[in-house]
């Protein structure tokens, strides 16, 4: 029995560069591998991004970099919307998750976290489950942080980190990708663009990085937090989100096509 720890990316889950638009499909694909999962008796937890959800108005206005006293009511604004947004693309997940049959239980982290990065500041624990009855889910979001900042961006990456590090039983955590197979050794639009099927701690690679709406870094961070995982966790993997069955045959056959995350 292995317990999953899976975050589904932002830009897999919706179209990034569209306002709040849904990829319903993904997402059933998405519900259909979990109920598998759970029907082999495996225990998951999921942690999915905010792609067209949170990034463009956290861009817009500047969520991700705190208060800023000469936009502040707007960014108040802006902090409340992405939040109700937030809870709706996370709705819409557990919707689909329900639909397949999977019960969840949701943990929005403006409830019970503060800060950002991976030392942010939360309780843990409430991910702690033996059951293959029911699945965690939660998502990146905005938090309160200390004066002067009060506000900031928690990405999913930083809970997956702190999720893997701190659940002890986790077997496997996988970032699911909405563009790519894995860490390529150039961006994903170059034809020389090569799957890397090892990832160790402290490798190097070409990339780029879409400013223009990633409000959280982006690939880099993904490897990052995946490195950081790697040191507890046997079984780190950034693998095609498009194709959930890479998820079922890394757990039935140890392998599959992806990126393995290695210290
Ligand atoms: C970002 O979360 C949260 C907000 C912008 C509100 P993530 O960093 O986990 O989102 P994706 O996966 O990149 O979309």
């Amino acid at each position: 029995m292995a317990h999953l720890l899976i975050k589904f990316g932002g830009g897999l889950i919706t179209d990034k560069g569209k306002l709040m638009s849904v990829d319903y499909n993904a997402i059933d694909k998405l519900s259909a591998m979990t109920r598998q999962l759970l029907d082999e008796g495996h225990i998951v937890t999921i942690v999915h991004g905010a792609g067209s959800f949170g990034h463009l108005k956290a861009k817009e206005w500047k969520l991700a970099l705190g208060a800023d006293e000469a936009i502040l009511s707007e960014q108040n604004h802006a902090v409340s919307e992405v939040r109700a947004d937030m809870i709706l693309l996370n709705s819409i997940i557990c919707d689909s998750l329900n639909k397949h049959g999977v019960e969840t239980n949701s943990h929005p982290p403006s409830t019970w976290a503060s800060e950002t990065g991976p030392e942010f500041i939360g309780n843990i624990d409430r991910f702690t489950n033996s059951s293959s009855q029911i699945v965690n889910v939660t998502f990146g979001d905005v938090v309160d942080c200390r004066a002067p900042k009060h506000f900031g961006i928690l990405s999913g990456d930083d809970l997956m980190v702190r999720i893997g590090k701190e659940i002890s039983d986790i077997s496997h955590a996988i970032f699911l990708l909405g563009d790519t197979e894995g860490v390529l050794s150039a961006p994903p639009d170059n034809p020389d663009a090569a799957l890397i099927d090892i990832w160790h701690r402290g490798d190097q690679v070409m990339g780029r990085h879409d400013s223009e709406m990633d409000v959280t870094g982006g690939i880099f961070l993904k490897v990052r937090s995946a490195e950081l995982i790697a040191e507890v966790v046997e079984d780190v993997w950034l693998i095609d989100g498009r194709k959930p069955k890479r998820v079922l045959q890394l757990v039935e056959s140890k392998a599959t096509i992806g990126t393995r995350v290695t210290i």
